[in-house]
């Protein structure tokens, strides 16, 4: 492990580790040998539940479009957030979360030290140049015990990953394509957001960033 702040790029080769917090840890490179296949689903996911823009509680559009794959999908309106058993686009089921993608949060979780992690939901997050994610907590998920696990893909953006007080200063670090977060335990309801990504060509998945968050959310 390469304490925060002492790893440059030459040392964030896949395999090694970064600790963003307690119980909170950036697996570098842990998805990359998966990006085609991840990259493949992504596709066929969003043919059926298509990428759309939510609106915030407050009216507000978010800049990142979204969907979900698995028994629940994550959704946000007036009414605000909360997870929905069917897609409210098409009002049928999300698609099947594929065994690529638990299989990959299941090993992810177990080498943060989170072993027994059963996810049940992805949300698919797409950011274009210019979209941001502003700091909140992940906590409409019943089971806090349960740990995030998150896959970033395609363009690099920047994480902020701060305290359980919307105050707490955060960290910033870099996630790339194949970078895998998870956090739980003491960091569980940390704050964390995404800083506006900046325009870019990634060589598979071209102007977009994606991010894949796994949770257990019923
Ligand atoms: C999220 O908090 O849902 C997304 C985090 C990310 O895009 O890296
Ligand atoms: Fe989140």
């Amino acid at each position: 492990m390469t304490p925060l702040g002492c790893s440059g790029d030459l040392f964030d080769a896949p395999g090694a580790t970064t600790p963003l917090a307690p119980q909170a840890l950036l697996l570098h490179g842990f998805a990359l040998d998966l990006e085609a296949d991840l990259g493949e689903w992504i596709g066929a996911i969003a043919a059926r539940s298509p990428f759309r823009h939510m609106q915030t509680p407050g009216g507000q559009r978010m800049s990142v479009a979204m969907t979900s794959c698995g028994a629940a999908g994550w959704i946000s309106d007036a009414r605000g957030y909360r997870y929905e058993a069917l897609d409210p686009c098409r009002g049928e089921p999300w698609p099947p979360l594929p065994e690529l993608f638990s299989a990959l949060a299941r090993r992810a979780a177990t080498t943060a030290g989170f072993a027994g992690f059963d996810p049940d939901a992805c949300l698919i997050n797409r950011y274009q140049s210019g979209a941001r994610m502003s700091l909140h907590q992940d906590r409409d998920e019943r089971d806090l015990a349960q740990p995030i696990v998150s896959v970033s893909l395609g363009l690099t953006a920047t994480f902020l990953f701060g305290g359980a007080r919307r105050s707490d200063r955060p960290v910033r670090v870099p996630l790339r394509s194949g970078d895998v977060v998870v956090w739980g335990g003491v960091s569980r309801l940390a704050h964390h957001g995404v800083g506006p990504v900046a325009a870019g060509a990634h060589p598979r998945f071209g102007q977009y960033r994606f991010n894949l968050t796994f949770r257990r959310a019923r």
